[in-house]
């Protein structure tokens, strides 16, 4: 017998099955069922997809009992140290890091194309004011498909990258609208003469004429944050926009479905619900109330940024962000009741038993809302960071999936449980 294999036996009939196993380079094996329905009859059912591989991968690695998260081979640790966001992006982009003549031309490409139409902000102008920034940014980047109708097919090399660098570095600058937009402020167009994370910070925080200072520890702080967004496997809206690419769907779509997915407060709206909760809790003497109720059985009350699907250890993100936010909030000299709040809760989550047992440790959502917080980042506006550091992991695994060979449509299958034929006679 093959022993790269898994047998099944159906204990109705007695018949068993046998199916191949798979190896990763790095991690656990999968069981190659795409033949199971023709030989069994039967579907496979996994809601939530907890123990189904979706597709081949070779872009993120997360071994969620050690802590470990790496894009293409590259601890993300050493990426958030010594590499930039724009590094990371290019690397998830092209498979390598650059050097330093490909960063000077990729940094380049994103200051040059940094500019959207003007028409986007005609399109911009219906949206009422206090719209929230996610729908605005969804429908521009869709827009964007109706602005480069022209090259929304992608088949060679070339076009790949131009419309890589195009969404790359467009997103900032419609992420910087979509909030000047829903607040009635002027807008602040991109200047080429500063970084990408730089330029972001400046068009959401600048007045025409009035530039506002910002700090080396802030730019820092928050290209970290894009750069420990970049990507992470196959969440939910990688799945999202893996599943448009499978019908042939253009990137503008694809991403636009990401965003809709992200959205979701599941997602990426965790962040913005961290700074709620500590806003609810309000001052330190009421923390050993909450921390009382999250360990309630009978309570639904949770505490949010504590605890991860994957990660049972910790989340290696959220130990980068711990130090930059320490930093940060050194450096900017930031004391609030706020951050004593999370202070208190972070010290009794990590000493308290419950806590401890159940592997809940402060997930990368704690900390990044605390650093946008101190960032003066509004809460609405959180979600849509996470777009602009998720974007070239989205963008890269769109590619991956249409570089294969062949491209299966998504279409799982169901348990149907609705009632057989009621059909009357006529
Ligand atoms: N506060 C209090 N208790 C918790 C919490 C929490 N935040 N999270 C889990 N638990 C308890 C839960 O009640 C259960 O207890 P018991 O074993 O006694 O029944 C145990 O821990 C396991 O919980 P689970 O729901 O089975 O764990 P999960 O892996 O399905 O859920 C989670 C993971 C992230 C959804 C959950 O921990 C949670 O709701 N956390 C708060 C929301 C949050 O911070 N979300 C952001 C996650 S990071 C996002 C990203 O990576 O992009």
């Amino acid at each position: 017998m093959n022993k790269d294999t898994i047998t099944l036996t159906n204990n109705r009939d007695a018949k068993s099955y046998e199916f191949p196993i798979l190896n990763a380079t790095v991690g656990p094996s999968v069981v190659d069922i795409s033949t199971f329905y023709k030989e069994t009859d039967m579907f496979t059912y996994d809601e939530g997809y907890t123990s189904t591989a979706s597709c081949r991968s070779s872009i993120t690695y997360i071994d969620g009992e050690k802590g470990k998260l790496m894009y293409r081979g590259y601890d993300i640790a050493y990426l958030a140290k010594k590499k930039t966001f724009l590094d990371t992006a290019y690397l998830l982009l092209n498979g390598e890091l650059p050097n330093k003549e490909e960063l000077d031309n990729f940094s380049f490409e994103m200051q040059k194309r940094s500019f959207v139409n003007e028409g986007v902000k005609n399109l911009f102008d219906a949206f009422p004011d206090h719209a929230h920034p996610m729908a605005i940014l969804s429908a521009g980047v869709s827009a964007l498909s109706a602005f480069y109708y022209k090259h929304l097919e992608i088949n060679t090399k070339e076009e790949y990258k131009e419309m890589a660098n195009r969404i790359v570095a467009k997103i900032p600058t419609l992420a910087a609208f979509s909030h000047r937009y829903s607040n009635g402020l002027p807008i602040i167009y991109p200047d080429m003469n500063r970084g990408f994370t730089e330029n972001f910070l400046y068009m959401l925080r600048s007045y025409p004429h009035n530039y506002v200072e910002l700090k080396e520890i802030e730019i820092k702080a928050l290209d970290t944050i894009f750069t420990l967004h970049a990507d992470h496997e196959q969440n939910a809206s990688t799945t999202a926009v893996r599943n448009l690419a499978s019908t042939n769907a253009h990137p503008y779509a694809a991403i636009s479905a990401g965003i809709g997915a992200l959205w979701g407060k599941s997602h990426g709206g965790a962040n913005e619900s961290v700074i709620r909760q500590l806003e609810m809790i309000g001052s330190v003497d009421r923390v050993d109330e909450f921390i009382a109720k999250a360990k309630d059985k009978e309570d639904p009350f949770r505490l949010m940024g504590f605890g991860h699907r994957v990660y049972k250890n910790f989340d290696p993100r959220a130990t980068i962000l711990k130090d930059i936010r320490n930093e940060l909030m050194h450096e900017l000299g930031i004391s609030s009741e706020l951050v004593d709040v999370a202070n208190k809760i972070e010290e009794i989550a990590l000493s308290d038993e419950y806590f401890i047992s159940r592997n809940l440790y402060p997930n990368i959502d704690f900390y990044s809302g605390l650093i946008l917080q101190a960032l003066k980042i509004p809460k609405e506006m959180f979600a849509v960071i996470f777009v602009i550091g998720r974007t070239p992991g989205w963008i890269a695994q769109w590619s991956e999936l249409n570089k294969q060979k062949t491209i299966k449509i998504a279409r799982p299958r169901q348990l149907y449980t609705g009632p057989n034929d009621r059909t009357p006679e006529y």
